[in-house]
């Protein structure tokens, strides 16, 4: 585990990188009110890296991060920076922030933010921990990340209603849900959701199985069903889904995506407690000058995972919970 002086750390920079995801701020609001506590300063950085670039500082305070702990978003903004993956825009990244008296940073965000927080390390020696935020759930090393407790009950609350409807119609329905590279929101939703199939990004679509569950439905009087789809590479992808259903079966689906509403919104009391635990959990590590690590949870515990480690591995979704909602979709 990588280790620095934190002798000479005063002032810790904070800031939201990637998407949004619900409970950011209370993750912002927990690395301010943790390292003031501990006499450290705290400066937000605006819009993630490319805050760092534009110089976009603002001192943090105690009263700057009061009422945000119920609220979507980040008060910091959030965005991807695709300059970022250039040496020479790091290099000038990193001069800013220790001109700005910046000793050590906490990075809320996905896999793609610790990539750059895990360079900024590796080539200048800045020091940092990562907050894993985004609501798809995908970074090794953590049971959860910020945002996917949320993003799944919106989800959910949409699958819901889509059911009424469907009910009343004897409808076929596929819902597409978030997830570019992993299908972690559409594995949670749809199994608590009811769903008779689920299609995840790391899986090809398999169609013939599909529309045989379909078919035995039908032939024991379901008058309507559930697919859900993650998004995959390619939002839109629940058409390719219908489309492949009618051409195999002659049965039509009607689409419904639901995009990034389930990005925002009111974080869950779930998300809103792992934030304010990690976040917290990220300033202290840096107090004991350890970085180059992400804090996560495992069970009840917290959990120091080295960022090289999170980058590398890839965590899987538990295909068997497919099986169980093809099973109890019944
Ligand atoms: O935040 C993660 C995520 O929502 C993915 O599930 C999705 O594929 C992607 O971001 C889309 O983000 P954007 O529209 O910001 O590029």
């Amino acid at each position: 585990m990588a280790q620095f002086d934190p002798k000479n750390l005063k002032t810790i920079g904070v800031y939201a990188s990637g998407g949004d995801a619900p409970g950011m701020n209370a993750a912002i609001r927990a690395v301010v009110r943790t390292a003031i506590s501990q006499n450290l300063k705290v400066v937000g950085i605006v819009q993630g890296y490319t805050g760092f670039l534009e110089k976009k500082f603002i001192p943090m305070d105690l009263r700057s991060v009061a009422n945000i702990v119920q609220r979507g978003g980040s008060i910091l903004k959030a965005g991807r920076c695709v300059d970022f993956l250039q040496a020479e825009v790091r290099k000038t990244a990193v001069e800013n922030v220790r001109a700005a008296g910046i000793g050590g940073l906490v990075c809320i965000g996905g896999d793609g933010s610790f990539t750059g927080a895990n360079l900024l390390w590796q080539e200048h020696k800045m020091p940092i921990v990562g907050v894993p935020g985004t609501i798809d759930n995908d970074i090794f090393g953590t049971d959860h990340t910020i945002g996917f407790d949320t993003a799944v009950n919106t989800a959910l609350d949409a699958i819901d209603r889509i059911r009424d409807t469907a009910a009343s119609h004897d409808r076929l329905f596929i819902v597409e849900v978030m997830g570019r590279d992993s299908g972690f929101i559409a594995v949670a939703a749809g199994l608590a959701g009811g769903a008779e199939d689920i299609f995840i990004p790391e899986h090809p679509f398999q169609i013939e199985k599909t529309v045989d569950l379909i078919k035995r439905g039908v032939a024991r009087g379901k008058m309507s069903s559930i697919l859900v789809t993650a998004e995959g590479q390619k939002p839109g992808r629940a058409y390719d889904l219908a489309d492949s259903i009618r051409k195999h079966s002659g049965y039509l689906a009607t689409v419904c995506i639901l995009g990034h509403i389930q990005r925002g919104g009111t974080p869950s009391a779930s998300d809103r407690l792992l934030a304010s635990r990690i976040g917290s959990g990220a300033v202290e590590k840096l107090i004991q000058g350890q970085c180059d690590i992400m804090v996560g949870t495992s069970g009840e515990n917290l959990v120091a995972v080295e960022l090289s480690q999170c980058l590398k591995q890839k965590k899987h979704v538990n295909r068997k919970l497919i099986e169980l909602a093809q099973i109890l979709s019944n």
